[in-house]
């Protein structure tokens, strides 16, 4: 399959009154086309800076992209004009941000915002724009009589929904959903994970769901990348990276299970802190949490190399299996 998006060597930096942030560092990203692809860390690895590279919206003079190539199609993100921008954030590359209020505007009714995305990406016409909205919000379990209903009418999950209904209005290639159900309630985060999974099957989107719940990617990933530190330390098919745990941190993660539970899906701490952004450590960045690691952990800065079919992991002492 084809790559429909792939970051090289990316590198973003945030410039402080109390130093530098270095939150990328170097990453490397393929999303084939029709994937969904898990993308998991905890706080402060760098997911959410990813995804706003790839929709451009890192803002200077803070935010800078030092290095990299965000490929989308023939385009490198990093270099398009903003008409270019215009054309592909919101339409052909679309966003779900964590928090669904943020998204959506609290004073035009719902069925009126995704109308309106239509209106503006496709130019059609008031009316046909409208009927696409209904359809849309039937597409995410809205009925059609709640479409003149404000957000402030919706629950969390439903405003969610919403949210993917608008961010899905104009038939996106690529999907990035960014902690997408983190913000609501357990039970509603199953309705609108299955939703989404749903949803999957009917539009072969192209979708990088951003989580730290490894139930999920087991659930609903193709692919999986671990970000650590603002490093990939280890990607690869879900099942590989699931059965064949290569790195230290990926097992920590998975509670030192080998395989895929799914009733075994919340994260399992892991002892110790990310390091500092600002003060990252020589030799790897996981070395002071790693129960495995020695003196030329706390030295060398370990490469991501391949060490299956498509399987890769940034650790000199992983061997495949
Ligand atoms: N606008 C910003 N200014 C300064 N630091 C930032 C900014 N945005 C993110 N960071 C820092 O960059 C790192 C990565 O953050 P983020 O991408 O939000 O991680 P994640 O989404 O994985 O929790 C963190 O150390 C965070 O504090
Ligand atoms: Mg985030």
């Amino acid at each position: 399959m084809e790559n429909i998006l792939e970051i090289r060597n990316l590198r973003v930096t945030f410039h402080t009154d109390n130093g530098v942030v270095r939150a990328l560092n170097g990453v490397d990203l393929k999303l084939r086309d029709g994937e969904t692809l898990g993308l998991v860390g905890e706080t402060g690895a760098g997911k959410t800076t990813l995804a706003k590279s790839v929709m451009r919206l890192i803002s200077p003079p803070q935010g800078r992209i030092d290095a990299g190539e965000i490929l989308f199609g023939e385009v490198d993100i990093l270099k398009a004009s903003q008409a270019d921008m215009l054309s592909i954030r919101g339409n052909k590359i679309s966003m779900i941000f964590q928090d669904p209020m943020s998204a959506l505007n609290p004073v035009i009714t719902v069925g009126e915002q995704i109308a309106e995305v239509i209106r503006e990406h496709e130019s059609l016409p008031s009316k046909e724009a409208w009927d696409k909205a209904l359809k849309m919000l039937s597409t995410v379990g809205i009925t059609a009589d709640r479409a003149g209903d404000y957000p402030h009418q919706f629950s969390g999950g439903m405003k969610q929904r919403v949210v993917i209904a608008i961010a899905l209005a104009c038939n996106p290639t690529v999907l990035i959903a960014d902690e997408p159900t983190t913000a609501l309630d357990v039970t509603i985060q199953a309705q609108v994970l299955e939703m989404m999974a749903e949803l999957k099957k009917k539009t072969d989107t192209a979708t990088i769901i951003i989580t730290h719940d490894l139930g999920i990617v087991a659930q609903m990933c193709e692919s999986v990348v671990v970000l650590y530190a603002g490093e990939v330390v280890e990607s690869g098919p879900v099942r590989d990276v699931f059965k064949k745990t290569a790195h230290p941190y990926t097992i920590g993660l998975l509670g030192a299970i080998p395989k895929i539970h799914l009733d075994e899906h919340r994260l399992h701490p892991i002892h110790g802190l990310m390091p500092d952004p600002m003060a990252p450590p020589e030799g790897c960045s996981f070395h002071e949490r790693c129960d495995f690691a020695d003196e030329s952990c706390a030295l060398n800065h370990p490469e991501l190399r391949i060490i299956g079919d498509s399987h890769s992991v940034r650790c000199p002492k992983a061997v495949s299996r």
